[in-house]
């Protein structure tokens, strides 16, 4: 199963893209899903149709999926947020600002990608193609399973063990209630989920699509997302520029916008050298029904087969060298200067500006010292020294 998902900047043209996307592929055969954790209902009124809640068939081979994200949200969290109002009752909050406290902004966007799990499992589709919220805000939020793979695999079963034996002394004592056992379950279950979901749209099958305008602002912003995507380890795979005015018969005012335009463009190609841009015309008027879908698509790819596009090798890979390895992360458009490295037991921490990820090292990495790093050609490349360093036991900070 292959998946095709599209994020970029707000209004750029990502919902039209992808379901222009996912109308190409169904069209040469393939068994498509286009999934939206959109609120707005965009991906439905791209087609021209009213959808519900399941999948629903727009064209042979192509089915439409808006996921209920508020649904999702309550059947995922349910338990782990009942627990947490009954501490903050006890405290004394507002059960109205209680509820708003218990929900963490962007959650439910994630949530509802739990849908993409389901439907790899399903084992129904040739393609998904998945249309994502305005930034690549979401798939950070999706690091956060890996971040928190090193408590949920050795803090939580403690824990979840010691508060099931000191329950009832514990919650005399301390006068707030105690975990029950449904919510550490809870806690594993979601958390084992959304470990998959990242997976699964960080693995080899799937290519994460940036769709831009061709103006500055927008380019700025899609090689930051490049960059922050590349931290996280997702694969990005393509860039689409939509919105590119045809330069015929161009009267003053649209000459102008095409010369600008054509600056930008050719940073886009620049920026992002060693990946496909496709371009996207600016229609005459909105593509709206299948028809006009497929022509955007057809413009976009222009004779490629969206799902036969080169994959992109893993983001992180050790090498072996004659004095010790070699981790190398691919970070575009970043300068050393721009990284922050540092060491935390079996993981690495690279900070670059406002975004952190924790890197759990291979196991033959874990316990050795780190000699030295350097950002070359956008690649952050981290020595690490020959022998495993007797000092730094497993697990040590
Ligand atoms: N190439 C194009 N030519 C003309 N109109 C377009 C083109 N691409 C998109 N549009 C129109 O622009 C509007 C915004 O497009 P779309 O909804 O696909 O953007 P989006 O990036 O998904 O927005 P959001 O960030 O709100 O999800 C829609 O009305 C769409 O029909
Ligand atoms: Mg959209």
């Amino acid at each position: 199963m292959r998946i095709l998902l599209f994020t970029g900047k707000g209004g750029v043209g990502k919902s039209t893209v992808a379901a222009a996307t996912a109308a190409l592929t169904a069209a040469a055969g393939h068994r498509t899903l286009v999934l939206s954790t959109d609120a707005a209902h965009s991906l439905a009124d791209a087609y021209g149709v009213t959808v519900g809640r399941e999948p629903e068939q727009v064209a042979p081979d192509l089915f439409v999926h808006q996921v209920d994200a508020q649904r999702r949200f309550e059947e995922s969290w349910a338990e782990i947020q009942g627990y947490l109002l009954s501490v903050l009752e006890v405290a004394g909050v507002d059960p109205v600002a209680a509820e708003e406290l218990t929900v963490i902004p962007g959650a439910e966007e994630v949530l509802a990608l739990l849908e993409l799990r389901l439907h790899a499992l399903s084992d129904e589709w040739d393609v998904v193609v998945v249309d994502c919220a305005p930034t690549a805000e979401t798939l950070r939020l999706l690091a956060l399973p890996e971040a928190l793979g090193w408590y949920m695999s050795r803090v939580l079963p403690v824990e979840r063990r010691v508060v099931k034996a000191l329950r009832p002394v514990l919650s005399r004592a301390a006068g707030v209630p105690m975990p029950e056992d449904d919510v550490f379950g809870a806690v594993e279950r979601l958390h084992a989920e959304l470990d998959e979901v990242r997976g699964l749209l960080a693995g080899p099958e799937a290519g994460i699509r940036l769709v831009l305008t061709p103006e500055q602002v927008v380019l700025a912003e899609a090689r930051r997302s490049l960059t922050t995507l590349s931290l996280f380890g997702y694969r990005v795979d393509g860039v689409v520029v939509n919105r590119v005015f045809p330069d015929d018969g161009a009267d003053p005012w649209r000459a102008g916008w095409v010369r600008a335009q054509a600056e930008v463009l050719a940073e886009v190609h620049d920026s992002f050298a060693d990946l496909p841009v496709w371009r996207s015309e600016f229609r005459p008027s909105e593509p709206v029904g299948l028809e006009a879908l497929l022509e955007v698509g057809r413009d976009v790819y222009d004779g490629v087969d969206p799902v036969d596009v080169r994959r992109r090798p893993e983001p992180v890979r050790v090498t072996r060298t004659s004095d010790g390895a070699v981790l190398r992360l691919r970070l575009p458009f970043v300068t050393r200067a721009d990284v922050d490295l540092g060491r935390d037991g079996d993981e690495l921490v690279v900070t670059v500006g406002p975004y952190r990820r924790l890197l759990t090292l291979p196991s033959g990495l874990a316990r050795r010292r780190v000699i030295g790093a350097r950002v070359d050609d956008g690649e952050l490349q981290v020595r690490f020294a020959g022998d495993a360093d007797p000092t730094r036991a497993k697990g040590e900070q």
